[in-house]
């Protein structure tokens, strides 16, 4: 690089990483900056398939900011994930607050690339791209993400690498376990719900989704309503394990549809009617009912997800289902999906939690089979607050707590 052009990408990596103003901001970026002089891009697209890859992953889409390195040589490494979560941040407000969600990307992003790299044993020489989120997402968070990734490729010339946030999740098992393509892949979180038929590593149909909120969202607001701590599913799972699930009857949503179609929101108001109705007839609501309720409502949940993925696998008669997103970690929807999968004789593969949940582990990994297939992207990559990963299927009608839904 000459010295103009490298003066001026490390301003560019400054700017971007929000490095320009006082000493401490500069302190904290000398790292990456360091790291990011005399770096040469060594790949070219015929030589990817055999030879080792190490990518960096940023991000930033939601309330959790990461950076993350992989490395694959005969198999994938995780060679660091750092993760750094917001919930405190947005825990008054009841939601994540999409100002304050991008701010905090803005101030934390480049601070997760430099521990990343440290905690992997890597600099910015050692790296074959940089892949970041681009979407679906809320727009402040991926611009942080994105503007972070441009900076350091400008800056080291190292391939820069778009990757849509749910085949980070969807490509997940083959960062897990290298699993081969056909599966079944089963999303839900807090801001996902949907089944996709991942059949190659930019080939994905989406069979069914949730048509208003996600399955993570509705646990949130049965907590809420019951008054229960957020993160509402760990506190209704909690609770439920003390209940009765067939006390209420709450209703199993859109089940007498065919297809693999889901609604949770419908789910939800039950939930809260039924709170209404044993304090209007007893004056206030004990501890067993609470558990009562959550025991209901988690059962409800569970009986569509195994009824929705039965028929999933059905229709595509793959013989892999793997899960991600938060509400993968239930323990009564897994065991569910675990029985119904024993019985069709397929195999259910459920990666760590912490690789279920948001991590820049999964866009890495995309990032490096994006790469593989010798896709790169200019700087005019643009972040993108929808992005459906099957551009085929109808659009879901919901627009998630967390904007996140495509
Ligand atoms: O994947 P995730 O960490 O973040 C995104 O939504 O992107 O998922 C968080 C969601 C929250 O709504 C949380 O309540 C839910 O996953 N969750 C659970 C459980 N643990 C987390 N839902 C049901 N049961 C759980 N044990
Ligand atoms: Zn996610």
């Amino acid at each position: 690089m000459h010295n103009d052009s490298r003066e001026l990408s490390l301003q560019h990596l400054r700017k971007s990483c929000g490095l320009h103003g006082g000493a401490r901001q500069q302190n904290r970026g000398e790292g990456l900056l360091a790291h990011a002089q005399g770096v040469t891009c060594r790949t070219g697209p015929d030589q990817l398939r055999n030879m080792s890859l190490t990518v960096l992953g940023i991000e930033s889409s939601c309330d959790d900011t990461a950076a993350a390195v992989v490395r694959l040589t005969a198999a994938p490494e995780i060679l660091s994930s750092v993760v750094e979560g917001q919930v405190a941040l947005h825990a008054p407000f009841g939601g994540v607050v999409p100002e304050l969600a991008a701010r905090a990307h803005a101030e934390r992003v480049d601070l997760c690339v430099e521990q990343a790299l440290e905690q992997a044993g890597v600099t910015l020489r050692d790296l074959d791209a940089i892949a970041v989120t681009a979407g679906p997402g809320l727009i402040g968070g991926v611009l942080s993400g994105v503007m972070c990734a441009k900076g350091l490729a400008a800056a080291t010339g190292l391939p820069l690498i778009g990757v849509n946030h749910l085949a980070g999740h969807a490509l997940t098992p083959r960062l897990t376990d290298q699993v081969s393509f056909p599966y079944l892949m089963l999303l839900v979180s807090g801001g996902h719900c949907q089944f996709l038929a991942v059949a190659g590593p930019e080939s994905f149909h989406r069979l069914g989704g949730s048509i208003d909120d996600a399955p993570g969202e509705a646990f949130d607001k049965v907590a809420k309503v019951l008054a229960l701590p957020q993160p509402g599913g760990p506190s209704v799972q909690a609770e439920a394990q003390r209940g009765d699930p067939r006390r209420f009857s709450l209703p199993r949503p859109l089940l007498d549809r065919p297809g693999c179609d889901m609604s949770f929101s419908g789910l939800k108001t039950a939930v809260l009617r039924a709170r209404d109705g044993v304090i209007a007839a007893q004056g206030g609501l004990y501890q067993q009912d609470r558990a009562d309720l959550c025991a209901g409502f988690q059962r409800a949940v569970a009986d569509v997800l195994v009824e929705k993925t039965r028929r999933a696998l059905a229709e595509t008669g793959f013989t892999l289902l793997a899960v991600a997103g938060g509400v993968a970690a239930n323990t009564e929807i897994r065991a569910g999906l675990q029985t119904l999968c024993a019985h069709l004789d397929v195999r259910f593969l459920a990666p760590p939690l912490r690789l279920c949940t948001d991590n820049a582990a999964m866009i890495a990994w995309a990032g490096i089979e994006r790469l593989q297939q010798g896709h790169r992207d200019g700087f005019d990559l643009q972040a993108r607050p929808r992005w459906p990963l099957d551009s085929t299927a109808a659009p879901l009608l919901g627009s998630g707590k967390k904007g996140a839904k495509a």
